[in-house]
């Protein structure tokens, strides 16, 4: 998998939707860092511009003023085409609604982009069909959008978001449209996309049952940030896993039978959700 020991980055963003009298500032100067191996929740009200912050920090979108660097990379003064391919390669965005495409099976909706990046057809299929699996959708590989789940679509979107092995997820609203299982679902998976895989995960929400997942939260208000929090709770979980690692591996060191690492299987990240 691509790991980057790269942040990403923004940099007195400001950005204004319309002219003249419909000038709407959408972002007054924001700043923030997102690391990789860390969740990072941004939450604020509605219209406070955190859609157009995740859009800047997706190469979706250019600041009027200031910088965003995407792993290193700077977006400022790249041409459409760049920026395109810096989306292609870097970026892995999930939506609130999904944004799969109807007429395709489960398999296709993720074989799809890799077929825009170059991919062979074959590892195509053989790519979408291992995340499938590994989220649990293994059976509804040839099912279309319709036939399945709000959990198991949303599963879906985020394994076709990741399918291309980004370094950067941006979830925006991941979890609203799901009841609270499958939002605790979603929202491991893509907790385990940061802290075990060492990708960068940014998620726009409102929804507090996500609070213990993240390991920092920005709230912006108005365009600006207003408060920023962490990483008290989630260092500490980060502590307690690294804790139980080391444990683990003295363990096995030791000869002690008790689940020394060796024993572990790595098995779907999910199993068992409707
Ligand atoms: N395409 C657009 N054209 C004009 N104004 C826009 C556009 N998109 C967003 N805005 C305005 O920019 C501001 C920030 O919008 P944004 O969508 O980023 O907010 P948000 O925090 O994501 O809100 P929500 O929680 O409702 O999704 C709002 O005042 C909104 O009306
Ligand atoms: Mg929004």
């Amino acid at each position: 998998m691509i790991q980057t020991p790269e942040s990403l980055i923004v940099e007195d963003a400001v950005l204004t939707y319309g002219k003249g009298e419909f000038a709407t500032p959408a972002l007054r100067g924001v700043s923030l860092t997102a690391k990789p191996g860390e969740v990072l929740l941004i939450r604020g009200p509605s219209g406070s511009g955190k859609t157009t912050l995740l859009q800047l920090m997706g190469a979706m979108k250019e600041p009027d003023k200031g910088k965003v660097s995407i792993c290193g990379t700077p977006t400022t003064g790249l041409s459409q085409k760049r920026l395109r391919a810096m989306r292609l390669n870097r970026i892995g965005f999930v939506f609130q609604f999904f944004n799969l495409l109807s007429s395709l099976r489960a398999w296709e909706n993720i074989a799809a982009p890799l077929d825009i990046i170059g991919m062979d057809r074959g590892a195509a299929e053989k790519r979408a069909k291992a995340l499938l699996a590994e989220f649990g959708l293994a059976d509804r590989a040839d099912h279309f959008p319709k036939q399945l789940s709000g959990g198991q679509r949303q599963r879906l979107a985020v394994a076709r978001a990741i399918a291309h092995d980004p370094p950067v997820i941006l979830a925006d609203e991941p979890t609203a449209a799901l009841d609270t299982e499958n939002g605790q679902a979603v929202a491991q998976i893509l907790r385990d996309l940061a802290v075990k895989e060492g990708r960068i995960v940014v998620l726009v929400s409102h929804d507090h049952r996500l609070e213990p997942m993240v390991d920092r939260e920005i709230t912006i208000e108005d365009g600006r940030v207003v408060e920023e929090r962490g990483p008290a709770r989630p260092k500490s979980n980060a502590l307690r896993s690294t804790l139980s690692a080391l444990i683990e591996a003295r363990r096995a060191a030791s000869g002690d039978g008790r689940g020394g690492s060796g024993a572990r299987q790595e098995g779907p990240r999910i199993s068992s959700l409707s």
